[in-house]
């Protein structure tokens, strides 16, 4: 099988006109293409915080992503559709996915990956799709102001980590922390990474150690981690394996 798989991405960026800070510019949607080429490559500059212990299991995934050069229709795009909308805010409830309810219909999702941008409420930052989902749902949404790292991208999550945490998703990556709320009783289903109670937030100090996974602890710095955008630079090999089965499986119409 190929090494490298490149995936076509559009960017629907879906704003009110009351509010044209969420009509991003270009220039936003490109810095965050380029920090997924660095953090998927494992090429991002802060990979080289990641504590000397884990740094054997730092992974590029041999997964790259490029703005669409074609449409759906064989015609030329620049891969970004800006659409105005009559919602103040939008919600995990995929209403932003579909222009019958105020956002934008997504191109085929066996063929791009659908990337959407708009105002969340409550505090969301994004959210994506597993694989094996409905095709029309299928792709991951970010709030603008956690997309990129320029324009509107505002700090704590102003280091475009957000669509490399819900791309991890979209490739089949768990929460690193399992999602059973401190119980350790599940984990990610990926054998590096230690198995570790609940999600960190902030930028927490190393090592914190829960579920017995001393002397290091947690792999908090680990992109599936919920820490603040500074925080977070890696995948381990694991995860990489994880990304490749998927593409290889539920995914593999991106593999040309
Ligand atoms: N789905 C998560 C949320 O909305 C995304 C967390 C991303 N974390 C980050 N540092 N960018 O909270
Ligand atoms: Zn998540
Ligand atoms: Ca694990």
């Amino acid at each position: 099988t190929q090494d490298l798989v490149t995936i076509p991405v559009v960017v629907h960026v879906v704003h009110h006109p009351d509010m044209p800070e969420q009509n991003i510019a270009d220039e936003q949607i490109h810095s965050q293409i380029e920090v997924l080429n660095k953090d998927f490559r494992a090429k991002n500059p802060d990979a080289g915080l990641v504590p000397e212990v884990w740094r054997p299991l730092v992974a590029d995934a041999q997964v790259e992503f490029r703005l669409a050069d074609l449409d759906p229709d064989g015609d030329p795009t620049g891969g970004i559709i800006r659409v105005e909308t009559d919602q103040h805010g939008f919600t995990w409830d995929d209403g932003v996915k579909s222009a019958s309810t105020g956002g934008a219909d997504p191109w085929p999702s066996d063929q791009y990956l659908n990337l959407w941008v708009c105002q969340l409420t409550g505090g969301l930052l994004g959210y994506a799709q597993f694989p094996g989902g409905p095709p029309h749902t299928d792709g991951v949404v970010v709030l603008h102001s956690a997309f990129g790292t320029t324009g509107t991208a505002t700090a704590p999550f102003d280091r475009g980590r957000t669509a490399t945490h819900e791309i991890g998703h979209w490739l089949d990556l768990y929460h690193i922390w399992g999602d059973d709320d401190g119980a350790c009783s599940s984990d990610d289903k990926v054998a590096d990474t230690p198995n570790q109670a609940d999600a960190n937030t902030g930028q927490p100090a190393f090592p914190h150690i829960t579920c017995n996974n001393g002397p290091h602890g947690d792999m908090f710095m680990n992109y599936m981690d919920y820490t603040d955008d500074v925080g977070m630079f890696m995948f381990t090999r694991g995860q990489g394996t994880r990304m490749r089965a998927c593409l290889e499986g539920p995914r593999a119409s991106f593999l040309i």
